[in-house]
């Protein structure tokens, strides 16, 4: 990330000295583009029943082409509104010439958007992309999304979401890195650099905001918005952890969470938006509320009304209102009668106006011509990038008697509604993808294989067809069924109380296996699912989840073995939903589950994950041996030898976790470190180093103060979780330097 230079600095306190009182909070407040006339629901509201599936495309298009649109260019004009939401770049520039020609200081609007997994070329969505474990594609996919999204005039995007979620109940774990702080770090800090660093160009890149901060992906009992209680260790330990590290990165905005955090509302939190993210990790830029999210403090009984609430997110150093308007009320007379002061709000405008001038809008200001046709066609790289993610993003679960993969000139029945829709494969929160860019599952398989017939049987929310289901059975060699959830399942306000397949899915699993030929299930899924009845009876699964546009293509290759699996799961999944949450890293309690009656674990279900966090398959098969663990002064060097010990080549994931056996705190059983990716051909062998800096072996205590405790540590080596080689080490951390001590 580029600093501003001195004179930028400088520019931005003149502009500030020339400002009325409301001229400022106009920079802090961000109007939605109303739909005037008759509608019940914000504009908000209504992109968000697009992307949850409330409504169609098609239907949003309808509503938006016959709706008047107050897009409040009067208050533009006067320097009260400082950002909106459009996507459209015609109406950007319409906007922006207003604030940049007709209001008093010129001030250019900040133009934000949900663009959460990619814009045009939409790819996986983030916990499936996290799980190919590679920083460097999600750095490139974030830089695509930038530059297209730029070229619409979306000069900041409401990402990455980087919450730590633990409870697949949670519809928004399909927005995230999955329940590890580590690998939610290395991906936040690849997301911040792939849509920030590119400055070649005032095209190439945009504003990153994270969010939701924090705790957010904690919500009690997965239910959406819900109250979050933790102890400090549990927050600082996991859910600050990726926060901390992409601000490091140079992230220019953060967005606060909807949740109260023990008893107070992240919106008006002056310990989680002051101290932590301004005071502690640095924040240069400002930080913007969620939508509606300062009027809901009056709901939520922290604020007596409107203006009460408005006062103390002022306080509590919320620097942009979206979409309340109370800023825009009621700031002037806090400020008036001292309950606001002049240099919070001097403080908000000065952020506001360095991410602005960051972003060079006060020199580019407009979305030029030549940029609003460049993607008129995708370019012939942004479909490869899309491939490759959703390729690398597929992991397969079983494959018993090496099913898969495929041979092309098997007969194939295709079955499953999912398998012909372009809606289903780009999953919640996306909206300025094309249908004529989307490869469907059923073009893929036909693309790939020569013999495919399509036999729609049934889906998440259909009636199962028996007469599908003969036929299925007649033609095919094997049967490939694509089944799961649709997109309106996961996303903002998809919590769900039972994540088996919804429906009728099941059953419709039952009736294919009764046919006797080979199945092959292949999900469609924004969350983790409770899949124990499948991994008993289906041969084999693959978890496909929501890949975006070339979902097709990207299945039918690993289907076919033109390309291999790979992918990883960045979170785990459960047996059974009253597992959740269930997660690796948990702790070990006095009594871990055993065989014993007296042990933590269920009299009806498992206590381990069904499927571990890391947990993938391959084409071919690996073994780990000969671990090596040496101590220096800052690092320990961690070795391990990896074969290919089946036919075919193979990506494997190492991964490497480390357990701190006795502390000042109960330790989890297991804590990623680090983990190299690594490609072998049948028999090779190699050995995969990782160097593991001491800095990292700590952990904050509940006062947050960052803590290495000399003693022993496991560490481990393997391809998930679960299954791992172990070396035992005593690490001293005498003359380790860190920088997470803070004042
Ligand atoms: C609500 C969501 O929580 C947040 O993630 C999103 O960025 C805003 N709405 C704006 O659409």
């Amino acid at each position: 990330m580029t600093e501003l230079t001195k004179e930028q600095k400088q520019r931005v306190e003149e502009l500030l000295s020339k400002m009325t009182l409301d001229e400022k909070i106009g920079q802090m407040n961000q109007e939605s583009v109303s739909i005037v006339g008759g509608f019940d629901v914000s504009f908000e509201e209504l992109i968000e029943m697009m992307t949850d599936g409330r409504i169609s495309k098609e239907e949003f298009g309808k509503i938006m082409n016959t709706a008047e649109t107050d897009y409040h260019e009067e208050d533009i004009r006067k320097g009260l509104v400082g950002s909106l939401m459009v996507q459209d770049p015609k109406i950007a520039n319409e906007l922006q010439k207003i604030a940049v020609k007709e209001s008093r200081l010129g001030i250019p609007l900040i133009f934000g958007l949900d663009v959460i997994h990619g814009f045009r070329s939409v790819y996986p969505i983030a916990i499936a992309e996290a799980g190919t474990f590679e920083p460097e594609l999600f750095e490139k996919t974030a830089a695509m999304a930038a530059r297209e999204s730029r070229a619409a005039g979306v000069v900041w995007h409401f990402a990455p979401m980087i919450d730590v979620a633990r409870d697949a109940r949670w519809g928004r774990v399909s927005e995230g890195p999955g329940e590890d702080p580590y690998l939610a770090s290395v991906f936040a800090g690849a997301k911040v650099r792939g849509l920030q660093n590119d400055h070649s160009s005032a095209e190439n890149y945009v504003a990153a905001c994270l969010k939701h901060f924090v705790g957010y992906g904690a919500c009690e009992a997965g239910r959406d918005y819900n109250t979050v209680s933790m102890a400090n260790h549990v927050l600082y330990n996991n859910y600050l952890v990726p926060f901390r590290e992409a601000v490091k990165e140079g992230a220019q905005t953060v967005m606060a969470s909807f949740n109260d955090l023990n008893g107070v509302p992240n919106t008006v939190n002056p310990f989680a938006l002051k101290k932590l993210l301004k005071e502690q990790y640095g924040l240069q830029g400002f930080v913007v509320s969620d939508a509606n999210a300062i009027r809901e403090c009056v709901i939520h009984g922290i604020a007596e009304d409107e203006k009460d609430a408005g006062m103390q997110a002022a306080n509590a150093g919320m620097d942009m209102d979206m979409g309340t308007e109370i800023y825009a009320k009621y700031l002037k007379t806090a400020v008036e009668t001292g309950r606001v002061s002049v240099e919070t709000v001097n403080d908000a405008v000065r952020r506001i106006l360095r991410v602005k001038t960051w972003l060079g809008l006060f020199d580019h200001p407009y979305v030029t011509k030549e940029a609003m046709e460049r993607y008129e066609t995708l370019p012939q790289e942004h479909v490869a990038l899309s491939l490759e993610a959703a390729e690398k993003s597929i992991v397969l679960l079983k494959n018993e008697n090496e099913l898969l993969p495929l041979k092309r000139d098997m007969k194939i029945s295709l079955v499953g509604k999912l398998a012909e829709s372009r809606e289903e494969i780009i999953g919640a929160w996306a909206m300025s993808w094309k249908e004529k860019d989307c490869v469907t599952i059923l073009e893929g398989m036909q693309q790939e294989f020569s013999q495919v017939s399509y036999f729609p049987c049934g889906g998440p929310a259909d009636v199962i067809s028996e007469e599908d289901i003969q036929k299925a059975g007649e033609y095919g060699d094997v049967i490939v069924a694509v089944l799961g959830e649709l997109v309106s399942m996961s996303g903002e306000a998809s919590s769900r109380s039972d994540i088996t397949m919804p429906g009728r899915q099941k059953e419709l699993l039952q009736k294919l296996l009764a046919t006797g030929k080979p199945v092959v299930l292949v999900l469609m899924n924004g969350r983790p699912l409770a899949l124990q009845w499948e991994s008993e009876k289906i041969s084999a699964i693959v978890e496909g989840w929501h890949l975006g546009i070339q979902m097709g293509n990207a299945i039918a290759h690993v289907l076919s073995g033109t390309c291999a699996p790979e992918g990883k799961l960045a979170s785990s999944f459960p047996a059974v939903t009253g597992q959740c949450p269930v997660y690796y890293n948990h702790p070990n309690t006095g009594r871990p589950a055993g065989k014993s009656k007296f042990t933590s674990r269920y009299l009806d279900a498992p206590f381990d994950a069904l499927y571990p966090f890391g947990f993938g398959l391959h084409y071919t098969t690996f073994e780990y041996s000969r671990l090596k663990v040496e101590e220096c002064e800052q690092e320990l060097h961690i070795s391990v030898s990896l074969k290919n010990t089946g036919k075919r080549e193979g990506t494997e994931t190492v991964q490497f976790y480390m357990q701190d056996i006795a502390a000042t705190l109960v330790r989890p059983v297991r804590e990623l470190k680090g983990f190299t990716k690594v490609t072998l051909q049948p028999g090779e062998e190699k050995t995969e180093e990782y160097t593991l800096a001491k800095e990292n072996m700590g952990f904050w205590n509940n006062e947050g103060v960052y803590r290495l405790e000399d003693g022993i540590f496991h560490i481990y080596a393997g391809g998930n979780s679960r299954d791992t080689l172990m070396q035992e080490i005593e690490v001293t951390f005498e003359h380790v330097i860190t920088d997470r001590d803070y004042d």
